[in-house]
């Protein structure tokens, strides 16, 4: 279901032409010159592919950008404390500023220390995360106000997420810092699903990119279903569609009897249409559908 990657595009494109001569075929389509072919190989790629999880967790720490896996998609992470790496994640996604980021956490109570629910939120938090985590959910919630605004975008909010991909739970666990991280695709681009497809698009800075083997990696594919406590409202708001389906939450919603999930339904956010000037970012609106990226492109 992900739509086709700019190689194949191409490549598709050249089959179709093959019959023109080379001449007529549109700039964009011809062969590049010997010249362009070693300019491109002499571009610098500071990125780099790395293997081991301690070198990943002390990058992290020391404020550099790691791309990791996880069962939706590779995250463009950065120590979610380091207002610096949280700012850069922005400038190498080329994102705006005012779309937040979600923290991933190693364990349910390191998302609630990121958290301010009063009591009926943090119990709905608890049985949403006992239920659904680790795992394709991304809870929205008010935000402790250690939290850098470079995350939450100013809005007060966090969302939080436990993962379910071994290799980013040992990351997190390893890296003891909670970690910010979008998708890790330039602005508008697909979300990556291999180590490779975030060398092809990131890798021109210096980031350092946790290679996973392709059968081991993003399962879900698609990125995780994000939703918000409201509180006050007594709502469950669905922001975007995604790896945990909706019907999901519903069902799970009515079978919760008694306790704070009783007293919440769910709501979903009126889809936006995006328009060419925000990347046709789904931010906090249910409209990406399969909550894919590329439909959303943030
Ligand atoms: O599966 C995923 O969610 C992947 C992996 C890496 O965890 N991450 C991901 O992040 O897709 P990103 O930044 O590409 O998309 C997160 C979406 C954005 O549309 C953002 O606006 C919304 O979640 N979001 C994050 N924090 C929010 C907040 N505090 N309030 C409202 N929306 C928020
Ligand atoms: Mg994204």
């Amino acid at each position: 279901r992900r739509p086709m990657r700019t190689a194949s595009f191409s490549a598709t494109c050249l089959l179709a032409v093959s019959s023109q001569s080379s001449r007529s075929l549109a700039p964009a389509l011809r062969a590049p010159s010997p010249r362009a072919m070693a300019a491109s190989s002499t571009a610098p790629r500071p990125g780099r592919l790395i293997d081991s999880l301690d070198e990943a967790a002390s990058a992290l720490r020391s404020g550099r950008l790691v791309a990791f896996p996880t069962e939706t998609v590779y995250g463009l992470g950065a120590d979610a404390f380091n207002e610096a790496s949280v700012a850069s994640i922005f400038t190498v996604k080329g994102r705006p500023r005012s779309d937040p980021l979600i923290v991933h956490v190693a364990s349910a109570g390191a998302a609630e220390a990121l958290v301010r629910l009063g009591p009926g939120g943090l119990e709905l938090m608890r049985r949403l995360t006992a239920s659904f985590w680790p795992g394709p959910l991304t809870l929205v919630a008010p935000a402790v106000p250690e939290l850098p605004s470079a995350v939450t975008s100013g809005s007060g909010y966090v969302g939080v997420r436990v993962p379910e991909h071994a290799l980013a739970r040992e990351l997190l666990q390893r890296a003891a810092v909670p970690v910010a991280a979008p998708s890790a695709n330039r602005f508008g681009h697909v979300s990556p699903t291999r180590a490779q497809h975030v060398m092809d698009d990131l890798a021109h800075h210096p980031i350092l990119v946790l290679d996973a083997p392709p059968a081991d990696c993003c399962g879900v594919g698609i990125e995780s279903t994000v939703v918000k406590i409201d509180e006050q409202a007594g709502e469950l708001v669905l922001l975007r569609r995604g790896g945990v389906p909706e019907a999901s939450l519903e069902r799970w919603l009515a079978a919760e009897q008694g306790g704070a999930a009783q007293r919440f339904t769910l709501k979903v956010k009126p889809a936006h249409q995006p328009t060419p000037h925000d990347g046709g970012s789904g931010a906090a609106t249910a409209s990406s559908g399969s909550g894919s990226e590329a439909a959303a492109g943030g």
